[in-house]
C-alpha cells in the first residue's frame, strides 16, 4: 500500500476536508465550513485526515458525548453545534463524519483510515464506546463498520432528506471501546435492513 498515514488535522487542512465532504454527501446533507471549523477548534484531539503522497486523501471527526442508558432519536442532529455537544469528560466518542476522496475509493483506504483512528483513539483518548450515525443506503460505509464489530443501536425512521426528494432512515450503530473478542466479524449487524 502506498505510505497513507492519519495525522492531527490542522486549520490548513479546511479547503480540502470540503473537497472530499462534497464528493462525499449529498448537498442537502452536507456540513458547511463552519461546522468543521468550530470541530476543529472544540475536539481537535477527535479530528484527523489521511494524508497520502498526492495530500489529503480523508478525514474523521469525532466529539465526546455524555450520555446514559440507550441512545434516543434526540440525540442527532445534523448541523449540530460541536460547541454545544461536546463535553471533554464524556465517556461517548460520536463518529460525527467520515470520508475519502473519491478517486482513492475501492482501495482500502476508508478501512484504513477507520482502523487507524480507533487505535489512535484507543491510545490517545479516554471513552466508553464509540457511537456513528450512518444512512441505511451507504453500503460501503455499513460494511466498514460491520466489520469492525459496530451493531445496530437505532433505527431513526426518514433521518436524511436528500435534495432529490428521497430520503433513507438513519441508522444509529455502537460498540464498546474493546471489541468483544467472542464477537465474530461476520455476526449479523442488519437487524432492521440487509446490504443488498
Ligand atoms: C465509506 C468510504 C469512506 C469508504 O472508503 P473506501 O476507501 O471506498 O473503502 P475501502 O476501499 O476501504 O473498502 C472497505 C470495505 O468496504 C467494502 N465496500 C466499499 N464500498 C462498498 C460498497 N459500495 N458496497 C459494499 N461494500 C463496499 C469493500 O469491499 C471493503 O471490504 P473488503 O476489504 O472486505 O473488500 C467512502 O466510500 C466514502 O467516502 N463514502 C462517502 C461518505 C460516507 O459514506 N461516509 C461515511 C458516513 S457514515
Amino acid at each position: 500500500m502506498e505510505p497513507f498515514r492519519i495525522r492531527p488535522a490542522c486549520p490548513g487542512d479546511l479547503d480540502d476536508i470540503l473537497v472530499v465532504e462534497d464528493e462525499s454527501f449529498d448537498p442537502a446533507i452536507r456540513e458547511s465550513r463552519e461546522i468543521f471549523r468550530e470541530r476543529l477548534e472544540v475536539f481537535p484531539a477527535g479530528f484527523v485526515v489521511l494524508e497520502g503522497p498526492d495530500g489529503l486523501a480523508g478525514y474523521l471527526c469525532s466529539e465526546l458525548w455524555n450520555r446514559d442508558g440507550a441512545p434516543g432519536t434526540a440525540d442527532f442532529a445534523l448541523g449540530h453545534s460541536a460547541r454545544a455537544r461536546h463535553r471533554p469528560a464524556g465517556r461517548v466518542l460520536y463518529v460525527s463524519s467520515y470520508g475519502i476522496l473519491r478517486a482513492l475509493r475501492g482501495r482500502g483506504l476508508g478501512k484504513l483510515l477507520f482502523r487507524e483512528f480507533l487505535d489512535f483513539a484507543d491510545r490517545s483518548l479516554s471513552f466508553d464506546e464509540v457511537l456513528l450515525l450512518v444512512s441505511g443506503t451507504w453500503t460501503g460505509a455499513r460494511a466498514i463498520y460491520e466489520a469492525e464489530g459496530f451493531r445496530h443501536a437505532l433505527t431513526v425512521p426518514g433521518f436524511f432528506r436528500f435534495s432529490d426528494g428521497t430520503a433513507a432512515d438513519g441508522i444509529v450503530l455502537r460498540r464498546p471501546r474493546v471489541r468483544d473478542s467472542t464477537d465474530a466479524a461476520s455476526a449479523p449487524m442488519m437487524v432492521d435492513k440487509e446490504l443488498p
